[in-house]
């Protein structure tokens, strides 16, 4: 097939070889190029994507930790067995500044927390089907810990980090375990049909973090689009140029010296050769120059040497 290729070749023309050449350097390029390209700029999207949703989880794992620590036992203390204050409660606190985070800055807008439960206390934390899936997952593997992916909404793809909820600590049970046990304030809110008979140990629900993946895919999809756009362009002109010079520093002088060694060959001795450059088309010219004047010579010789017979 190459053989047969580079047969087809040598009926071609200078400049058409040399576009042939051109564009198989073009494609080669833009392919290997191109399959770069998309894997640099698909990893780094997917590296802002997962860096932006880990610290969102961290900040609010943050925010619970210290809910637990430092505002439970501050607030429980003046608090009597009946009252109850939301504000003790880690999960209210992360939801709540999650939610002021989001409403004061257009760029979280589309950014989901969500501790979704198989029975919550708060209906809105109930955990929808795709929820539920996770939360078997990680009962059925103990040992994971983090289970994170592409889930879409509403047409929007969603990059998504999730971790296991499960009660550690027998303090929590006081609210969890049944409606006798918890806060009557607490009751007369949530009521006593959902968010008790929680175990301990076990996994009941995950935190899970959503932010959107769209944009981000779409301006990695868009740089792509560029460049290779841009280096489409270079190399359109690229071989507009070489095939502009080659007509014009090769294929012409040549034609030239085609048409004057024509017309001596045809007896027209009055043709000149013209150099017009220091090149290897010139030194042509010069060569044809000396074989035509070789020529001339020969010709008046044997003329000479006719008449003097
Ligand atoms: C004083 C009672 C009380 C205690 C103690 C308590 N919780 Fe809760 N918990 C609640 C209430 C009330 C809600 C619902 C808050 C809301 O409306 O967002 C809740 C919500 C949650 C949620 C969110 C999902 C849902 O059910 O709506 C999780 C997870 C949770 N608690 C885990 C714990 C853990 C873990 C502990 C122990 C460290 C604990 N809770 C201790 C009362 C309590």
């Amino acid at each position: 097939m190459l053989r047969q290729f580079s047969l087809n070749l040598n009926n071609f023309n200078l400049a058409k070889k040399l576009t042939i050449l051109l564009l198989i350097i073009f494609l080669g390029g833009i392919t290997f190029s191109g399959i770069a390209l998309a894997q640099i700029l698909n990893y780094k999207a997917q590296d802002e994507i997962s860096s932006n949703a880990w610290l969102l989880f961290r900040t609010i794992n943050s925010i619970r930790s210290y809910t637990n620590e430092e505002v439970t036992p501050e607030l429980e203390k003046r608090l009597t067995n009946n009252e109850f204050a939301a504000q003790t409660i880690p999960s209210y606190s992360s939801r709540r500044i999650f939610e002021k985070l989001r409403n004061d800055n257009d760029v979280y807008k589309d950014f989901f927390y969500k501790e979704a439960m198989l029975n919550p206390t708060n209906l809105r934390d109930k955990a929808d089907s795709y929820e539920t899936e996770v939360i078997q997952n990680f009962r059925k593997d103990k040992n994971l810990k983090v289970l994170s992916g592409y889930r879409s909404f509403d047409g929007e793809q969603f990059y998504y980090i999730s971790r296991p909820l499960a009660i550690t600590e027998s303090s929590c049970l006081r609210c969890h375990s049944t409606p006798e046990a918890a806060p009557k304030n607490m009751i007369q809110i949530y009521g006593t049909e959902h968010g008790f008979g929680w175990k301990l140990n076990l996994i009941n629900g995950v935190q899970i973090v959503s932010i959107p993946a769209s944009q981000v895919l779409q301006k990695a999809h868009q740089s792509f689009a560029l460049v290779m756009g841009i280096v489409t362009l270079i190399f359109a002109i690229a071989i507009y140029m070489a095939n502009f010079w080659l007509k014009r520093y090769v294929v012409r002088p040549i034609k030239r010296v085609v048409r004057v060694a024509e017309a001596v060959s045809t007896g027209d001795m009055d043709a000149e050769f013209q150099k017009e450059a220091n090149d290897e088309i010139g030194s042509l010219v010069e060569a044809f120059t000396r074989m035509k004047i070789s020529l001339v010579m020969a010709i008046r010789s044997f003329e000479r040497y006719r008449r003097g017979n």
